[in-house]
């Protein structure tokens, strides 16, 4: 396959859909903000297995970042994107973001339930942003598949959520975190640590893993508490949440019904950074 062809117009993308369909080829999206890494890629190789074309849309979203975030400094290395999807994607949708919010913008989508908690409580409006241009992607593209990293649980299900919700003709696919070999979920943001950083980094999934694993054994609350004293120990801080919900709904749940499926999720600062993760209890 050649390198991805860059367009960045929604009426070349859906041309180029379009011309697909016809030809009778499936098609997935990867959403991305770029500064792609091996955990994106496994994302485009999950598209590539169900369909028979990949689009991958490159937008730094404004909308869910808040006027603190690293909205400007969020890394845009569009050459290196591109050369990274050589041979994997079929085109790269990178529109501006004039395109995507013209003057006069005013609709903004948001997902009660999976939304609340979390990441909806710590980044306030994020995921109505992240909502609002995900539905705008869907539509625009009009995949078969979108393909969403486990990384971001809560993202991955509200975006599911909401094309339930809005009957939109799609598939989520869910993608499990892509690891370093120390277990450290690849996230563009590790850039920002320092060698040092990236050592205690490392130990998250540990911590994370093991305190999954003593969860069925003990009281959550006990378990928990003990997990977060071990971050703290190794100078995460502040922890933002340590906790366990429901997978779907994001309720927090402070006792586990045996045979009832759980998640366990961690947000804690590492030096300038905020690491996420998660696993199944
Ligand atoms: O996960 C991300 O990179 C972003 O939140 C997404 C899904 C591309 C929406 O901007």
């Amino acid at each position: 396959m050649q390198a991805p062809e860059t367009v960045r117009s929604v009426a070349e993308l859906r041309a180029r859909v379009a011309a697909w369909r016809q030809a009778g080829e499936r098609v997935a999206l990867v959403p991305t903000m770029g500064a792609l890494h091996e955990g994106h890629l496994a994302l485009v190789r999950a598209g590539r297995e169900r369909a028979e074309r990949v689009v991958v849309s490159i937008f730094v979203n404004p909308k869910q970042f808040a006027p603190n975030e690293d909205f400007e400094a969020y890394p845009r290395v569009a050459d290196r994107d591109r050369a990274a999807l050589v041979g994997l994607a079929d085109v790269i949708f990178a529109p501006g973001v004039n395109d995507m919010y013209p003057p006069g913008f005013a609709t903004e989508i948001t997902v009660a339930g999976p939304s609340e908690g979390f990441e909806g409580a710590a980044r306030p409006g994020h995921f109505a942003g992240v909502a609002t241009v995900v539905a705008k992607l869907f539509t625009q593209c009009g995949p078969d598949y979108a393909i969403f990293g486990e990384k971001d649980w809560q993202q991955l299900q509200v975006v599911t959520r909401m094309a339930r919700d809005l009957d939109l003709p799609l598939e989520v696919v869910p993608h499990p975190t892509v690891r370093d070999e120390a277990g450290l979920a690849l996230s563009s943001r590790n850039a920002y640590l320092s060698p040092d950083e990236i050592a205690t980094a490392r130990k998250l999934n540990v911590i994370l893993s093991r305190t999954a694993g003593e969860l069925r054994a003990r009281p959550v609350a006990e378990v928990l508490a003990k997990g977060r004293a071990e971050l703290e120990a190794l100078g995460f801080g502040p922890i933002d949440y340590l906790a366990v919900a429901d997978p779907e709904t994001l309720k927090p749940l402070d006792a586990l019904e045996p045979g009832k499926p759980a998640r366990l999720l961690v947000a804690a600062r590492l030096g300038s950074v905020r690491l996420l993760d998660n696993v199944a209890v």
